[in-house]
């Protein structure tokens, strides 16, 4: 088999055969398939598209390229949950202690923050002491223990999405529907678990901005999981202003304790309560969205939190004393320059502009700041008044707060009319 006729006939709009994927997929890791040749195949790809068959094909042929986790000594069903990204997503640390208050286990591994999304590692070391690098036997320990764990994603997982993901972000091939597929639920597959939920955030904050490519994504996405024997589902949410009111690491811990005190704001209790919903009828359990209100109320699912931090080395009296997590005492108010409605927030810009504060990082190797971020004080629908504080920013000596603070005034688009509130959940896809 050679590399030059496989890129041939995609270009020609071909389809390709399983072994001719495994070939290219396998060549590339193992180095024998030099980065030129792939990114041609990688451009033939974008421009031909690949049919359901052969995505699955190439996301087998990439889960496989590496370990794939064995979470049998974990009885009972194992979920896994997967947000497409997006500006104030705390929604992992919310959804994981309710559906683990009912039972279900949830072995997860996260990412951390890239680009304007934040990622849930970087916000639970926020938390004083907390690891997020633990051994497999105390991994699967915490899942058996409190039915939950949260650690960073191993590098031995899928090393083919490793290398292709980086020639794919310097070869402009990022955004192919089939190579974001393949790329998440690859990781998904090695991360071993029998279901999977997907929240598929669309909007100005997200990484697909329109509705039409996030339903077509989340319907590869279950294809390909039905394929391999697993269960899924996804919801399609709305990231057109940020999730709840907080952005930043320790900022975010504290609402998501919050919501899972039951004082929440709506849209991110909203979405949390409908994903740990659609979690558990997945796996087969009859839970009403009432019933999952009332875990929250008992307070077992806020306790589950607590434990979780205490085994993973992290101070659990976070939970009664947000004093114990680093906030920044600085804080300054971007101020609204006319009265009117809340008609747009570009969350894009809300995003960079949390990064430039020092919440995020623009390389893989800066370091971030857990005190700073952003508290959104007007969403949209929301009057404002002229000179009225719109956003509120946790500063530190090193954030550059005249770039943030004119990142957030372009965001915010005010009109005369009267605008409607966004709902949060768009859809559910099975
Ligand atoms: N997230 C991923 O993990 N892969 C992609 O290709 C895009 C988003």
């Amino acid at each position: 088999m050679r590399m030059y006729d496989i890129i041939k006939k995609k270009r020609d709009g071909s389809e390709l055969t399983s072994e001719e994927i495994e070939f290219f997929v396998n060549g590339y890791v193992r180095g024998t398939i030099p980065d030129y040749q792939v990114s041609a195949l990688l451009m033939a790809i974008f421009f031909r598209g690949m049919n359901q068959r052969e995505t699955f094909d190439l996301t087998m042929s990439m889960a496989r390229s590496g370990e794939i986790l064995d979470l049998s000594p974990i009885e009972g069903i194992k979920v896994d949950k997967h947000s497409t990204g997006g500006v104030g997503d705390k929604t992992t640390l919310v959804v994981l202690p309710i559906i683990a208050a009912f039972g279900v286990k949830v072995p997860k591994m996260s990412g951390r923050g890239l680009g304007h999304t934040g990622g849930t590692i970087d916000k639970l070391e926020s938390i004083p002491g907390m690891r997020t690098e633990l051994t497999r036997g105390e991994f699967f320990q915490v899942v058996k223990k409190v039915g939950f764990s949260i650690v960073s994603q191993s590098g031995n997982l899928v090393p083919a999405d490793k290398k292709i993901y980086a020639l794919r972000d310097t070869t402009a091939t990022v955004d192919s529907i089939p190579l974001i597929a393949s790329s998440i639920v690859s990781k998904k597959l090695a991360g071993g678990a029998d279901a999977i939920i997907f929240d598929v955030k669309v909007g100005s904050g997200a990484f697909l901005k329109d509705t039409e490519q996030a339903q077509e994504l989340a319907c590869l996405m279950i294809d390909i999981l039905k394929r391999s024997g697993k269960l899924s589902r996804a919801v399609l949410s709305d990231m057109n202003q940020p999730l709840g009111r907080m952005v930043g690491n320790s900022l975010e811990v504290i609402e998501a304790v919050e919501t899972l005190k039951g004082n929440g704001p709506e849209d991110l209790t909203k979405l949390c309560i409908r994903l740990c919903h659609e979690i558990l009828n997945l796996v087969g359990m009859n839970v009403t969205e009432e019933q999952i209100k009332d875990e929250i109320v008992s307070g077992r699912a806020v306790e589950r939190f607590a434990e979780f931090i205490e085994m993973q080395g992290g101070d659990p009296r976070i939970i009664d004393d947000y004093r114990l997590l680093p906030v920044s005492r600085k804080v300054v108010e971007v101020r609204s320059v006319r009265p009117g409605y809340v008609d747009r927030i570009d969350t894009e810009a809300i995003g960079i502009a949390s990064v430039v504060l020092g919440a995020g990082r623009s390389r893989k190797e800066d370091s971030i700041d857990p005190s700073v971020g952003i508290e959104v004080l007007k969403k949209i629908g929301d009057y404002v008044h002229e000179d009225e504080p719109i956003v509120r920013i946790y500063v530190s000596e090193k954030s550059d707060v005249d770039l943030a603070i004119s990142l957030i005034h372009n965001a915010y688009g005010i009109v005369d009319h009267k605008v409607g509130f966004r709902e949060i959940v768009l859809g559910v896809i099975e």
